[in-house]
Formats: C-alpha cells, sequence, structure tokens
C-alpha cells in the first residue's frame, strides 16, 4: 500500500493534510525521515507522525439503533449522520452496510471490512432484512399472497423476491425482504395501494438490533454476529 494512503487509513487526516504532514518531515518510515507520498508500504514496516507508530485499526464491526433525523451518509450539508453518533478514531474509512432513509429508524451495521459490508448489502447473497412498518390504511387481505409471488415496482423491470409478512395489528406489519432496492419497502406497500407512515429495521440476517440500544446508541458486533455474514 501507498504510504500517503497508509497514512490516511491510520489516523484521522484527510489525504491533503497527509501529503502536508509528508512535506513538513513529520513522517519517518523505519526510522528514516520520508517525503515520498508513493513509497510502498509493507506490513513489517513502522511508520510514524510525529513519533507516535501508527498501526492499522480494525477491522470494526459496530450495531446503531438510527434515530430519525440521521442520513446514513459519510457526509452531509444539511442534516446530522449515523457517522455522527460514532466515537471512534479514523471514522473515515468505516461504511455503511445497508442505507436507511432519514425517516427510516433501527438497526445499522457499520464497518470497515469491505468483503463482509458486501456480503450484506450485494443481491447476490440474499441477506435478509426484517422490518417492521407501521401503514397508513389496513392492509388488504390478500397482501401475503402478492408479497411471495412478487411485487412489480414503480419503474422496475423484474418481480420482487418473495417476501413474508406477519400481520400485528390492522395497520402494523413485519416484512422480510432479501433484497434492498432503494425505498424498498415504502415502494413495496405503494405497490399494495398503501403508505408506509413508520418504519423500524428490526433485524439484517442473524443479527437483531439489541434491545439494550437506546436510540443513537451503538455497540461492536460479537464474533458471532460477524462469523453469522457469510
Ligand atoms: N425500505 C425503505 O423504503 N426504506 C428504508 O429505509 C429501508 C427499506
Amino acid at each position: 500500500m501507498r504510504l500517503d494512503k497508509y497514512i490516511a487509513d491510520t489516523t484521522d487526516l484527510s489525504r491533503a493534510l497527509v501529503k502536508i504532514a509528508l512535506r513538513s518531515k513529520r513522517v519517518m518510515v523505519n526510522g528514516e525521515q520520508i517525503k515520498d507520498a508513493s513509497l510502498q508500504i509493507s506490513p513489517t514496516d513502522i511508520v510514524q507522525l510525529d513519533g507516535a507508530a501508527l498501526r492499522p485499526v480494525g477491522p470494526r464491526y459496530f450495531m446503531l439503533h438510527k434515530p430519525l433525523g440521521y442520513i446514513c451518509a459519510t457526509i452531509d450539508n444539511d442534516h446530522p449522520t449515523v457517522l455522527d453518533l460514532l466515537d471512534e478514531p479514523n471514522k473515515k474509512i468505516l461504511h455503511i452496510a445497508g442505507r436507511l432513509d432519514i425517516d427510516t429508524t433501527g438497526l445499522v451495521l457499520i464497518t470497515d471490512d469491505g468483503p463482509w459490508n458486501h456480503r450484506v448489502t450485494s443481491p447476490r447473497h440474499e441477506c435478509q432484512k426484517t422490518y417492521r412498518a407501521t401503514l397508513a390504511n389496513a392492509l388488504i387481505s390478500d397482501a401475503e399472497q402478492k408479497l411471495q409471488a412478487g411485487l412489480l415496482l414503480n419503474s422496475e423491470k423484474q418481480l420482487t423476491k418473495p417476501a413474508t409478512l406477519e400481520r400485528l395489528s390492522s395497520n402494523e406489519v413485519r416484512l422480510t425482504i432479501s433484497e434492498g432496492k432503494y425505498h424498498q419497502v415504502k415502494r413495496m406497500f405503494a405497490a399494495l395501494d398503501n403508505r408506509v407512515v413508520a418504519l423500524h429495521r428490526e433485524r439484517i440476517g442473524a443479527i437483531t438490533l439489541d434491545d439494550s440500544l437506546a436510540v443513537g446508541e451503538y455497540r461492536p458486533l460479537t464474533e458471532a454476529e460477524i462469523q453469522s455474514i457469510q
């Protein structure tokens, strides 16, 4: 890996600040002052910034209880982002494994492990997600069959994959789906002539939102939770 990327990945510095640090002779590699950003770093090299050794952090895996009004993005000019809720170093290499809309609450997974993130989000892995939805109107009687057979969503060419529905009350349901298209759940209920007025994600694969996490709180995943995503 290039030296500038190594420093950016192991500190809170942006690439631009890394360049300045290199030019200001603040970086040593194996005891030697280095200004060359393109120098290749191997795992045995010792890189120091201002005399302190830099070590790769991670891989890191977190679950977060997303509040309303937060955006699932790394930066946003108008709204707080879910990353603002993390008190962790070097947040710029963390990514959200499956975004929620600004008005959706519940389970968000955050990691700096790219392949793991891919297994959560790629359609090929069909990782199941469970949502609790409050609907504007009572749900039609044959919703289960329609969801099982697949719905044609607005502006899509293919039917949705089979989804399972549990009725909690006349206008509250639990829906499990294995895909994650843009506004998928809201569009699925729109296709059933209904409207989602509140949406909460409870589960991704075998990982369930921890009851003990208050809205806005987060915790590292357990080893079993990490390993459950295959
Ligand atoms: N489906 C939606 O419509 N919104 C979400 O936030 C997640 C799934």
